[in-house]
């Protein structure tokens, strides 16, 4: 059965182009973004992994571990690598997986059989210092991911892990958030001090807590 949310990542132990790690430990108590490319040596993917390089400090900021991963072997990650740098202007400083024999794929279900049988998708995974998978995406090969999205989700995920809010469409850090249902109106000023504003009995908005 495939993961959804709120299940347990699977740990797993797997070569990688920093070594040979266990993913447990190599995410601590920090959270995780784990995604896959189709394969190494591909255009969309050079740009997406130059990318995430490029926003390592944001990541950092966030206490978030990066892992990539693709089914090709370790040399000719680090050869790969290598353009990546070389091109996206970047230093590589996550590890990137080589998943030959497909266990990691398998078992967090990055092969979709009717897109490809024999390469993985472009799934991201965020997953929680508690283990717990927070968010899937599955995105074609043709099509690149925003990894501003990602931050945006990581963002909204760690305010609304600690505060009794969500966040509305299209967010961004340092916006207005709604209040969650859970929370009773009259019980709004105590909790949230800052003010907040009734659209509708069930929509109510209030500033970003932790700003
Ligand atoms: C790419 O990463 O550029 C790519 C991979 C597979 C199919 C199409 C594009």
């Amino acid at each position: 059965m495939s993961l959804r949310l709120g299940d347990i990542a699977p740990n797993f132990k797997a070569k990688t182009s920093q070594g040979e790690l266990d993913f447990y430990e190599y995410i601590g108590d920090s959270w995780a973004v784990l995604f896959s490319h189709p394969a190494d040596y591909t255009p969309v993917c050079t740009t997406e992994l130059g990318r995430t390089a490029s926003l390592s400090e944001e990541f950092a900021k966030r206490d978030v571990k990066v892992i990539a991963l693709s089914v090709d072997p370790v040399d000719k990650h680090q050869g790969w690598i290598n353009d990546i740098n070389e091109t996206q202007n970047v230093e590589v400083n996550f590890p990137l997986i080589a998943d030959e024999n497909k266990e990691v794929a398998e078992a967090y279900g990055m092969i979709h059989p009717n897109a490809s049988e024999t390469a993985t998708v472009r799934s991201l995974f965020i997953i929680s210092p508690d283990k717990k998978i927070k968010l899937i995406i599955s995105y074609p090969a043709s099509t690149g991911r925003n990894f501003q999205e990602i931050l945006r989700v990581i963002d909204s995920l760690q305010l609304t892990a600690n505060y009794s809010v969500a966040t509305p469409a299209d967010w961004k850090e340092g916006e207005d958030v709604v209040v969650t249902p859970a929370i009773k109106t009259e019980d709004i000023p105590a909790k949230f001090p800052k003010g907040h504003r009734i659209v509708k009995p069930y929509l109510r908005f209030t500033p970003q807590p932790n700003k």
